[in-house]
């Protein structure tokens, strides 16, 4: 069984690209939307959301836990990994792809504030983006937008234009998502950015990393009996479930 979670429900964008690798696996997706947005919060209040979530999730069978979240991976997977005994599969910013594809040499990042300021993020900037020019920008009300479930319209354009238009006037072209919220803003994203951009998801690349950790460890075991999902939250779960439902 596979254990996701994140602040709300945007850890479902990375679960529908694990999804599409292994349909048959059991999975448990927690949303923590009582305590969302975690982007502003101290780092000790997302390590110690964080444990609870996981023992909720060991509790539960998981055996392996996708922390779907750049925020908390950044705040809290290396305290997860020398506390609890599984492994635990993280976000990584999508700087090294966006730095090779870029044609102006500038690469726009939007993530929360929590992100931007961590060390993780940082050194990820430092190693991968020598060679291009890093703009970045908090995407400012993008989780809460999502969180109720507008991803598209006149809010969603003008929320996303605030925070995107500062990085395409910098010269960005290709603009990495640095937050597991935003890939549902994409289209908004392509439709204000006003001029051809590439967005970069990482979900993708996480999942095939999942599914590369799964074998090594021998967790796709076949056991599992089919797809299944149970959905968690830790609030009111109508967004959670309206959002799981428009993937299908
Ligand atoms: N989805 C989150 C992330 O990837 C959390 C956003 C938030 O709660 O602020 O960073």
């Amino acid at each position: 069984m596979i254990g996701l979670f994140d602040s709300g429900v945007g850890g479902l964008s990375v679960f529908r690209e694990i999804r599409k690798l292994l349909p048959e696996e059991s999975y448990i997706y927690y949303s923590d939307n009582a305590h969302c947005p975690y982007g502003e919060k101290t780092k000790e209040y997302i390590i110690d959301r964080a444990r609870t979530i996981t023992h909720f999730l060991m509790e539960k069978g998981c055996r392996i836990i996708v922390v779907a979240c750049n925020t908390a991976t950044a705040a809290a997977i290396s305290t997860l990994r020398a506390e609890f005994p599984i492994r635990f599969i993280g976000m990584e910013p999508a700087i090294k792809p966006a730095a090779r594809m870029t044609k102006t040499g500038v690469v726009g990042v939007l993530a929360t504030a929590g992100t931007l300021k961590a060390t993780k993020y940082i050194d990820t900037r430092e190693k991968w983006a020598q060679d291009v020019r890093i703009v970045e920008h908090i995407g400012q009300g993008f989780v809460e937008l999502v969180e109720r479930g507008v991803t598209s319209g006149p809010e969603a354009e003008e929320t996303v234009s605030r925070s995107l238009r500062p990085l395409i006037e910098e010269g960005a072209d290709t603009i990495v998502l640095g937050c597991t919220h935003y890939p549902f803003l994409t289209d908004t994203i392509l439709k204000t950015a006003g001029r051809q951009v590439t967005v970069i998801d990482p979900a993708p690349a996480v999942a095939r990393h999942l599914v590369e950790v799964m074998e090594e460890e021998g967790l796709l075991d076949g056991t599992s009996g089919g797809f299944n999902i149970e959905l968690h939250s830790s609030g009111d779960d109508t967004c959670l479930k309206t959002t799981y439902g428009n993937l299908l």
